[in-house]
C-alpha cells in the first residue's frame, strides 16, 4: 500500500524501544543501560535505547518480510525505482554491489577515469577490468566536469564486450551528465547503466532539480541518502529500475558488502527520510532552492569572487548543475581555496564540504537556515580585510590540462590482481615502466594518472611532479612527495 505518510520502520523500532523486556541480545550496553556516561551525555539514552539490530519484531535486512519490506516500497514509489534496497554502509557498499551484480571477472566495465574510491573498490572485488573514460575537464575554471555521450558512444564501440557503464552523476560540485543520451547507448547495446547518484538523492522531489538517474532511464542508481537528505550518516539507497539487472545478484552482492548486524537507527532515519521527502518534501526544498539562489546571486556580487550557475550548464558533459551546490572560484582573490577554507572556519565560522585549489563547494540541504546564509555571506564580505593582514600567499598555479597523454598506458593487470600481488616500494625514478601497485590523483584536477595494475611512465611522474612543484597534492599514494612509489614486486 503507497501510503507516504506512514512511517513502518520508525513505528516497528519505537514499538520495539518501548516494550518493557529483559534484553539478552545484542548490542552488549543493553538499551543504552550499560553505556558509559560521557557517551551517554552526548547522544542522551534514548538514542541508545533505539540502537538495536535485528530483532523479531523488528525486521531482518537479507530477508526482509515486515517492516523493512514496506518501508523499503515506500521508497521505491517516492524515489521511482521497481525496487529499492536501504544500506547502511553508504553509497560506498552500494557501487561495490552495483559493480559486483554486473560484473563478474574479467569483464569489463566503462567508468569514469575519476570515479569514486568505492567503484575501485567493486573492481578489486569482482575482478573485472575497468575501461575507463574521461570526463570533460573547464581548464579556465580547472574543474571537472561529467561524461559526454560521445566518450561512452567510443568505449562501447571498442569494447562491444563491456558489461555495464558505471557513471558518477552528479559530480561533487552537483555537474550532471547527459544520462538519458548515457543510457540509451547502453541499452542499444544491451547492458545496463549505473549511476552513481551519490550526491542527488534530492533530485526526485523537486522539478527545478536536475532529472534524476532513474527518470533519465539509468537502471541502478545508488544515492547516499545521507549527503542531501535527512538520513543520519552511513545510510543509503540503492535503486533497481527495468530487467537489465538481476535482483537477485544485488541481493547477493549485497550481503557480501554490508554487517549482519545492520543499525536499525540508520535504517529507521532511512524511512524519515523518505517520509519527510514524500510529504513535504517541494516545499522543503523551495526553501533550500531559495535560499541557495540567494547565496549564489550575493556571492556573485562580492569582487573577485565567482560562483558556478545552471547557466554555464552548456557542453556535452556538463548538462545541468544542481541549484542546491555552490562552487565559489577565489582564485581572483590570489590565494588558494584551502586558506580561504582555513580562514572561513576560523574566522567566519563556516565550514565548506569540498576545498580545493581555485575553489570550495558548499552543499545547502534542507538543513540550512537563513542564519547559516548569511555567515556565509558575512565570512566572504570580510575576507579582503583579513586578506589584508596575511602574509602574501602564492598566487594559485595556472590551471592543468587534462593531460591524457601522461597517463599510465593501458592496465596490465586488473585491480584485483594489482592488489593480491605483493608490492614493492621504489625510489620514483626506478618507479617507470614497473605495474604501479597504487592510485595515485592529483589535486587538481583530480583525476587519477597511476591506477593500479597500470603500467608507470615516464611522462605520468613527469606530470605529478609538475603539480607538485605547482602547489598542488597528491592523494591515494603511500607517499606524498612522491619520492617513492609502490610497484607491483615480480612483475610478469
Ligand atoms: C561520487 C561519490 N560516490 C560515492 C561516495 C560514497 O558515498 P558514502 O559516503 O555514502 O559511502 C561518495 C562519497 O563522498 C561520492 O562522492
Amino acid at each position: 500500500v503507497n501510503n507516504q505518510s506512514s512511517l513502518p520502520l520508525l513505528h516497528a523500532l519505537q514499538q520495539c524501544v518501548a516494550r518493557d523486556h529483559a534484553p539478552f541480545y545484542t548490542p552488549g550496553h543493553k538499551r543504552g543501560r550499560g553505556s558509559p556516561d560521557p557517551l551517554i551525555g552526548l547522544l542522551g539514552s534514548q538514542v541508545l535505547r533505539a540502537d538495536l539490530t535485528e530483532l523479531p519484531d523488528l525486521d531482518t535486512l537479507f530477508a526482509p518480510t515486515a517492516a523493512i519490506q514496506a518501508a523499503q516500497a515506500l521508497a521505491a514509489a517516492a524515489f521511482g525505482s521497481d525496487r529499492t534496497w536501504f544500506l547502511v554502509n553508504g553509497s560506498t557498499c552500494g557501487v561495490m554491489a552495483a559493480i559486483l551484480a554486473t560484473c563478474a571477472p574479467g569483464e569489463k566495465v566503462i567508468l569514469p577515469r575519476n570515479c569514486h574510491q568505492s567503484a575501485i573498490s567493486g573492481l578489486i572485488l569482482s575482478g573485472a577490468m575497468p575501461v575507463f573514460v574521461d570526463p570533460e575537464y573547464d581548464a579556465n575554471l580547472d574543474r571537472v566536469d561529467g561524461i559526454p555521450p560521445a566518450a561512452i558512444a567510443a568505449a562501447l564501440q571498442h569494447n562491444p564486450d563491456a558489461s555495464a557503464v558505471l557513471l558518477v552523476s552528479p559530480t561533487y560540485e552537483g555537474v550532471c551528465s547527459d544520462v538519458g543520451a548515457i543510457a540509451t547507448l547502453c541499452h542499444q547495446q544491451g547492458i545496463p547503466l549505473l549511476v552513481d547518484e551519490a550526491h542527488g538523492a534530492h533530485f526526485a522531489f523537486h522539478p527545478q532539480l536536475p532529472t534524476p538517474a532513474l527518470a533519465a532511464g539509468a537502471d541502478l542508481a545508488v544515492q547516499s541518502t545521507h549527503k542531501t537528505l535527512a538520513a543520519m550518516t552511513q545510510a543509503a539507497m540503492l535503486h533497481l529500475q527495468g530487467n537489465r539487472v538481476d535482483p537477485e545478484r544485488i541481493h547477493k552482492a549485497l550481503t557480501l558488502v554490508q554487517s549482519s548486524s545492520p543499525s536499525f537507527v540508520l535504517l529507521a532515519s532511512l524511512d524519515a527520510a523518505r517520509w519527510q521527502m514524500a510529504t513535504q518534501g517541494q516545499a522543503l526544498l523551495d526553501h533550500t532552492l531559495t535560499l541557495a539562489e540567494r547565496a549564489r546571486s550575493q556571492l556573485a556580487q562580492i569582487p573577485s569572487l565567482a560562483v558556478l550557475s545552471p547557466a554555464q550548464a552548456r557542453t556535452p558533459g556538463f548538462v545541468a548543475l544542481d541549484p542546491t551546490r555552490l562552487t565559489v572560484t577565489v582564485s581572483g582573490l590570489g590565494i588558494d581555496g584551502f586558506t580561504v577554507d582555513e580562514l572561513l572556519r576560523q574566522q567566519g565560522g563556516v565550514t565548506a564540504e569540498l576545498p580545493a585549489l581555485q575553489h570550495l563547494t558548499f552543499i545547502l540541504s534542507l538543513g540550512n537556515t537563513e542564519a547559516d546564509v548569511e555567515r556565509l555571506l558575512a565570512a566572504f564580505r570580510a575576507l579582503p580585510d583579513q586578506l589584508a593582514g596575511q602574509p602574501e600567499s602564492p598566487p594559485p598555479p595556472a590551471t592543468w590540462q587534462c593531460d591524457v597523454a601522461s597517463r599510465s598506458s593501458p592496465p596490465v593487470l586488473s585491480p584485483r590482481e594489482a592488489f593480491f600481488t605483493p608490492v614493492t616500494v621504489v625510489p620514483v625514478e626506478t618507479a617507470i615502466a614497473r605495474i604501479s601497485a597504487e592510485l595515485v590523483c592529483p589535486y587538481p584536477p583530480g583525476i587519477p594518472v597511476l591506477m593500479p595494475g597500470e603500467v608507470v611512465t615516464e611522462a605520468a611522474i613527469a606530470h605529478l611532479q609538475r603539480v607538485l612543484a605547482a602547489g598542488g597534492m597528491l592523494t591515494g599514494c603511500a607517499d606524498a612527495t612522491l619520492k617513492t612509489v609502490r610497484v607491483v614486486d615480480n612483475q610478469p
